[in-house]
Formats: C-alpha cells, sequence, structure tokens
C-alpha cells in the first residue's frame, strides 16, 4: 500500500466512488458524479491523502484548512474529513496509516489543532481525538415567545436571500470567530461554496447598523415547520431580535426548529414557552465533535483562569509526547519543556480536553486520560476552567 497526495481534480476519479459508496445512497448516477466534480473548484485547498494498492485507491482521507478560536486565541485548524475505505480493504489499518500521515502533514503545514465529526468516537478517540458538546434543537411553537412579540427592542431585523446576505452574515462569523471560544470558519476557498448552497433565508439582526445576529432558515409549508440552523449572536440583544423575528411566524407555521449552543438554555427566553431541547447522539450519523491538539505550542496565549504552574507529562502520542510545564501570567498560558519530574500525565485527550475546557482534571482521571496527583488537580482546574466550545462549522 502506498500513500500519495492529490489533488482536488484528481478526486473525483480516486475518493468520490469510496466516499458515495460510504456516505450515499447507491448506486449513485452520472449526475452525482458530475455535481461532485463541479464541487471540486472549492476543494483546492484541500489536503487529500489516498491509499492506492496495484493503481487502485482504497482508502483516503482529507483536510479543510480551517481557522478555530481555543480560549481566546484562533489557531490554524485541519478540519478532517472524507474518510472512508474500500469495503474490501476495512479493518486492514489503511485510515489509521492515512490519519496519522495526514495529521502529522496538517502539523508541518501549521495547524495547532483539529477537529472531526466521528461516525463513532472511540474509532477516533484511539487517534487522540476527545469529544466536545454537540448542537442542540429547540423545538417550539411561535406563540411561546409571545411576550417578546409585544416587546420593543432597540434594533431591527431584515430577511434576504442567503446569496445576498451572504457578505453580512460571513462577516458575523468572522466576528464570532475571534470572540467566542470554539468557533470555527472554512478558508476563503470553500466558504465560497456556501453562498451557492441550496436556497435558504438569512435574517440579520441589526442595533444602530452593527450586526448583533443571524441565522439562516427555510419554511417547509404553511402550518409546517420554520427550520432554523444556528442562532448566531454576540449576545442577548441578537438573541432577543432574531427571537423575536422568530415569533412573528406565529399563524403561518406550527413549529420552530431551532439549532443552537449547548450553553443555551431556551426555557428562560420566555415566561410560558413550552420547548423541547435535545441533544441526540447516534451512531453513525449523529456525534458530536470531536477535537484535538496538533502541537502542544496551541497553549501558547490561551487564556487562562488563575495564575499556577504545573508540570505535566503528555504520553502516547507522536505529536505531543514530552515532558512541559504550563503556568499562566497576567490570565496568559505558557508551555515549555521541562525536565521536572511531572505531577500528572496525560494522554492526548487528557490534555486537549482540559485545554478545550470540557473536562475538569478529575473527569480526565475518570475517563482514563491519564493521572493527576492531588495538588495537580487544583493547579489544572484553576489554569484550565471548564468552559463549553462551539464549534458551528459542520464538515
Ligand atoms: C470507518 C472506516 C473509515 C474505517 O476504515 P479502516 O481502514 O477499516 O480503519 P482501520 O483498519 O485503519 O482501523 C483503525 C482502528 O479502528 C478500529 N476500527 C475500524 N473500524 C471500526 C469501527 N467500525 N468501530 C470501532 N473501531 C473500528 C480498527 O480495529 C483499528 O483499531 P487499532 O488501530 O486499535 O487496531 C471504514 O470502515 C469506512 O469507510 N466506513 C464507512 C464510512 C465511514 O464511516 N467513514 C468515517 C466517517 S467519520
Amino acid at each position: 500500500m502506498e500513500i500519495r497526495q492529490i489533488t482536488a481534480g484528481e478526486r473525483t476519479d480516486t475518493m468520490f466512488p469510496l466516499q458515495a459508496y460510504a456516505f450515499g445512497s447507491s448506486p449513485w448516477g452520472d449526475a452525482e458524479r458530475e455535481t461532485y466534480a463541479r464541487r471540486m473548484v472549492y476543494y483546492r485547498t484541500v489536503t487529500s491523502l489516498i491509499a492506492e494498492e496495484d493503481g487502485q485507491t482504497l482508502a483516503g482521507v482529507a483536510a479543510f484548512p480551517m481557522r478555530q478560536n481555543v480560549r481566546g486565541v484562533v489557531h490554524d485548524m485541519a478540519g478532517v474529513a472524507s474518510v472512508s475505505t474500500h469495503p474490501s480493504a476495512r479493518r486492514r489499518g489503511f485510515v489509521r496509516q492515512l490519519m496519522v500521515r495526514l495529521m502529522g502533514q496538517m502539523r508541518e503545514q501549521g495547524c495547532a489543532v483539529s477537529a472531526l465529526y466521528p461516525f463513532r468516537p472511540s474509532f477516533y478517540g484511539r487517534l487522540g481525538y476527545v469529544g466536545v458538546p454537540r448542537v442542540r434543537t429547540a423545538t417550539f411553537a411561535p406563540e411561546g415567545l409571545s411576550h417578546l412579540l409585544r416587546a420593543d427592542l432597540p434594533g431591527e431585523v431584515e430577511r434576504f436571500r442567503l446569496s445576498e446576505g451572504f457578505d453580512e452574515f460571513n462577516a458575523l462569523t468572522l466576528r464570532l470567530l475571534r470572540e467566542r471560544h470554539g468557533f470555527s470558519v472554512y478558508d476563503e476557498t470553500r466558504t465560497a461554496e456556501f453562498r451557492e448552497s441550496p436556497p435558504l433565508w438569512v435574517a440579520i439582526a441589526r442595533v444602530d447598523g452593527e450586526v448583533v445576529g443571524a441565522v439562516t432558515y427555510r419554511i417547509d409549508q404553511y402550518g409546517g415547520d420554520l427550520v432554523a440552523d444556528d442562532l448566531l449572536t454576540t449576545g442577548p440583544l441578537g438573541r432577543a431580535l432574531l427571537l423575536q423575528f422568530l415569533a412573528r411566524h406565529v399563524d403561518q407555521v406550527t413549529q420552530i426548529v431551532l439549532t443552537i449552543g449547548s450553553d443555551e438554555i431556551p426555557e428562560l427566553w420566555d415566561t410560558d414557552l413550552a420547548v423541547r431541547t435535545e441533544g441526540r447522539v447516534q451512531f453513525p450519523g449523529k456525534c458530536g465533535p470531536m477535537v484535538r491538539l496538533l502541537s502542544i505550542d496551541a497553549l501558547n496565549g490561551l487564556h487562562a483562569g488563575a495564575e499556577r504552574d504545573v508540570s505535566v507529562e503528555v504520553v502516547d502520542d507522536e505529536l505531543l509526547a514530552g515532558r512541559y510545564r504550563i503556568s499562566a501570567d497576567a490570565g496568559t498560558l505558557t508551555v515549555e519543556e521541562t525536565k521536572d519530574e511531572p505531577q500528572a500525565t496525560l494522554t492526548c485527550p487528557g490534555i486537549s480536553a482540559l485545554a478545550y475546557g470540557v473536562l475538569d482534571p478529575v473527569e480526565v482521571m475518570t475517563r482514563g486520560f491519564g493521572q493527576v496527583e492531588t495538588p495537580a488537580v487544583e493547579a489544572l482546574s484553576a489554569l484550565f476552567p471548564k468552559k463549553m466550545p462551539y464549534l458551528f462549522a459542520d464538515f
């Protein structure tokens, strides 16, 4: 088996049959192949690797160049996707070898972190990834927001076709990339595809001309559902304006299905709001995303919870293994190599879970991601307070 990096143009004859078989309904027709080939113009910056044997492509993996906010620092991120193996070549270790190569290569290209949506988290857990929250959906009837309907809010909401409102929508995602922990976006090459995506509305909320929120959505039918994607806001006023806009669909749609981050509490949005909030996880197809550090340097500059220092050893990972002193000064983390005896031994999922704020040190131990001596539990909790990331981008 040989691993080869291919161009976007080569993906149609190599990766497409694997992906179409793995993820689509099949057999596929010429139309699907042509659509895929046309889309490859948006994949020019993707790193695609394939495993070949006797000229036949047996497995493939890819990484989108993306950016992600981790505790206030925007890192280059490898968004892993297109992972598939020919059924006759499965369980021969091809994807493991491709993933190891891809992670090393993406780190060389400057990516400090990586994220993906797994088909089964334990598969990627062995490659160093750890789970972060899945988005939730809030389902409610618009009349539940009747208080908001009458509220006089200082701002306005305008509705566009997404193709027309795209620049403002995209500018808001770039602002949230700077401001929101976990938020990630594609590069410009891939982002361009979303402007052309299937028809969607976008509602844009403004206060004094400044965009404070946006949500894309579609309406399936009169008396049916208004299905909205991620509720993107810069704060409570943006949220209230967008919810008020959605509430105005009372007597037009029966229910609103809205995608929200794990930190949203819909039952607090209005007094008489009957709402179902769900975060369903199921294999394959409905998993929370996973993340990992590709480089220990990713910790430098992150916003720290408090001033402490601790020495840790990261084990079982080619990219991160070593002994490090992690400290905080004036609210910012610093990491440097050390020869000190470690007060904590962490796997890649363990240190990644702390960096992303999804587990505290005791949970790191109970999940089997490391051992932390008692004094280091307090130090690591203080350095890395829990803080749930919101990934946004779906890939
Ligand atoms: C999932 C898939 C990509 C795995 O590819 P593969 O080449 O068979 O994987 P590998 O042989 O490299 O397996 C790597 C490891 O995962 C384990 N593994 C493989 N399939 C697994 C599964 N379904 N569940 C749990 N573990 C699995 C292997 O035993 C191996 O473990 P080890 O490294 O400890 O020995 C392949 O089965 C496939 O194409 N499935 C359909 C598409 C899909 O689900 N893609 C993933 C999208 S995120």
